[in-house]
C-alpha cells in the first residue's frame, strides 16, 4: 500500500502557500498536478533527444521517434488495447471525441441515431450535434434520474432501437461523480449492431481501466487530468474501426502518396496524427502511466473513493445545501453540491481566500445543470496526493461562507 502522505512530497506544486494559508487542491477533475518523475522526463526528453519524430534520419531523430512510439505502446499497455497502433495521440479527451464524431461519424445518414446520456460533457454533446447537422441523424438521450444522478436504464431498451449507430457515453461524470456500468452499455450498444464510445476522461487516471474488459470500440482520455501534461491525450480505437475510417485532417506525417489532386493515407495511427505531434508530452504521459501503475491503480481507486465517501457524509451534515450525485454507492472521487443562497462563484472565492481550490460552475454540462434547475454546483474532485485532513478543511471553509452569508 502507498503511504498517500509521502506520495505528497512527489508534488512540488502542493508545497505552498495560498492566501497565508496551505494549498488545498481540490480541483482535479479540471486538471491533476504533476509528479517531479513526469516533469523530469519531459524535460530530460528536451534537454538530450529533442528532434521532429518520423521524419529524420539522425541520431537525435531516432532517439525522438523511438521515445514517442515507446510512449504509444506503454499507454496501449497501461489500458490494455491489443496493439499500440490502436492508439492515437490527440490534445486531449475534446480531440479524441471529435475525431470519432468527425471521421467515423461521416458515415451517418438522415434516420440514423445517435445516442448520448443527459450527463455528458459538451465534449460528448457538441461533436455528435455538429455531424448530426452535416448528415442528418438525429439525436436521443438516456436521461438522468435526478439529483441521485444515476442513468435511467429502464428506457434503454425504447431508445437503444436499430436505427441506433453509435451510443457515447461518460464512464465518470464529471459534475456527479456517478460511475456508469460502462461494459454493460457498450455489450447493449453491441446488441443493436451500434459502435460504443467511452468518454474516460475523468477514470483513466483514478482507477484500472481495460478497454477489453469494457469491450468498447472507442474511448477517450485526457493527460492533463493523470498527473501528465496538457496538449496530450489519447484516442483508443478498434483497429478494424480505424482502419476503416477515412483522415480527419490532412497534413504531414499522415500520407503515404501525395499528388497535386489526389493523396493516399497512412494506416492508423498515423492516418489521425497530421503535423508534427506533441511528442514531449507524449514521453510525460508514459512516464505518468509508469508513476500510477507503481501506486497501484486499484489502490488509487480505494482511496479517491474513500475520500469523495467521506466528504459526501461531512456535506451531507451541513444545513442548506443540495448534493448531487449517488448517495449510497460507489461513486468517483469528487463530490458535487449547492448551498442554497449562495452562487457557486462566491462559494469558490471565498473558499480560495482559506487557500482552498475548488471549481464552481455548470462544469461544461450545461444541458443537466438546466434540466436539474441550477445554475452551477460547486465542485471538490481528489486525488492520489489528497488527504482526509484537507476535506475537514473544506468543511471548516463551507462553516465560515454559510455564516457570512448569514
Ligand atoms: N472537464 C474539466 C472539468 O470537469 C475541465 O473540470
Amino acid at each position: 500500500m502507498p503511504s498517500w502522505n509521502t506520495v505528497r512530497d512527489d508534488f512540488p506544486a502542493l508545497h505552498q502557500q495560498v492566501n497565508g494559508h496551505p494549498l488545498v487542491y481540490l480541483d482535479n477533475g479540471a486538471t491533476t498536478q504533476r509528479p517531479q518523475v513526469v516533469i523530469d522526463a519531459v524535460s530530460r526528453f528536451y534537454a538530450h533527444d529533442n528532434a521532429n519524430v518520423h521524419r529524420g534520419l539522425h541520431a537525435l531523430s531516432m532517439r525522438a521517434t523511438a521515445a514517442y512510439e515507446g510512449a504509444r505502446a506503454r499507454v496501449a499497455r497501461f489500458i490494455n488495447a491489443a496493439a499500440p497502433e490502436e492508439i492515437i495521440f490527440t490534445r486531449g479527451t475534446t480531440e479524441s471525441l471529435n475525431l470519432v464524431a468527425a471521421s467515423w461519424g461521416s458515415r451517418l445518414q438522415p434516420g440514423d441515431v445517435i445516442l448520448l446520456t443527459e450527463m455528458e460533457h459538451h465534449s460528448n454533446l457538441v461533436p455528435w450535434q455538429l455531424v448530426a447537422a452535416r448528415t442528418g441523424a438525429k439525436l436521443r438521450y438516456v436521461p438522468v434520474t435526478g439529483d441521485e444522478g444515476k442513468l435511467d436504464l429502464s428506457v434503454l431498451d425504447q431508445l437503444l432501437t436499430p436505427e441506433v449507430k453509435v451510443f457515447a457515453f461518460t464512464h465518470i461524470s464529471n459534475t456527479l461523480g456517478t460511475i456508469n456500468p460502462v461494459a454493460e452499455l457498450c455489450a447493449r450498444a453491441r446488441q443493436v449492431g451500434a459502435i460504443s464510445v467511452v468518454d474516460a476522461a475523468q477514470s483513466v487516471g483514478h482507477m484500472p481501466v481495460d478497454v477489453r474488459a469494457i469491450g468498447c470500440d472507442f474511448l477517450a482520455f485526457s493527460g492533463h487530468k493523470m498527473a501528465a501534461g496538457t496538449g496530450i491525450g489519447a484516442l483508443y480505437g478498434r483497429r478494424e474501426l480505424l482502419d476503416a475510417m477515412p483522415p480527419w485532417q490532412g497534413g504531414g506525417g499522415m500520407i503515404a502518396h501525395v499528388g497535386f489532386f489526389e493523396s493516399r493515407w497512412k494506416p492508423s495511427p498515423e492516418r489521425f496524427e497530421a503535423g508534427t505531434p506533441n511528442f514531449g508530452d507524449a514521453v510525460g504521459l508514459a512516464a505518468a502511466c509508469d508513476y500510477l501503475d507503481a501506486l497501484g491503480r486499484a489502490q488509487l481507486r480505494r482511496h479517491d473513493g474513500e475520500l469523495a465517501r467521506l466528504a459526501y457524509q461531512k456535506l451531507s451534515a451541513l444545513p442548506n445545501i443540495r448534493l448531487l450525485g449517488p448517495a449510497e454507492e460507489e461513486r468517483g472521487g469528487l463530490v458535487s453540491f449547492a448551498l442554497s443562497d449562495v452562487h457557486a462563484h462566491d462559494v469558490v472565492t471565498f473558499a480560495d481566500e482559506d487557500g482552498i481550490a475548488l471549481r464552481g460552475g455548470h462544469h461544461c454540462n450545461q444541458p443537466l445543470m438546466h434540466k436539474l434547475g441550477l445554475t452551477g454546483t460547486v465542485r471538490a474532485s481528489f486525488y492520489l496526493y489528497n488527504t482526509a485532513e484537507e476535506i475537514d478543511v473544506l468543511i471548516a471553509s463551507i462553516r465560515r461562507i454559510q455564516k457570512f452569508f448569514g
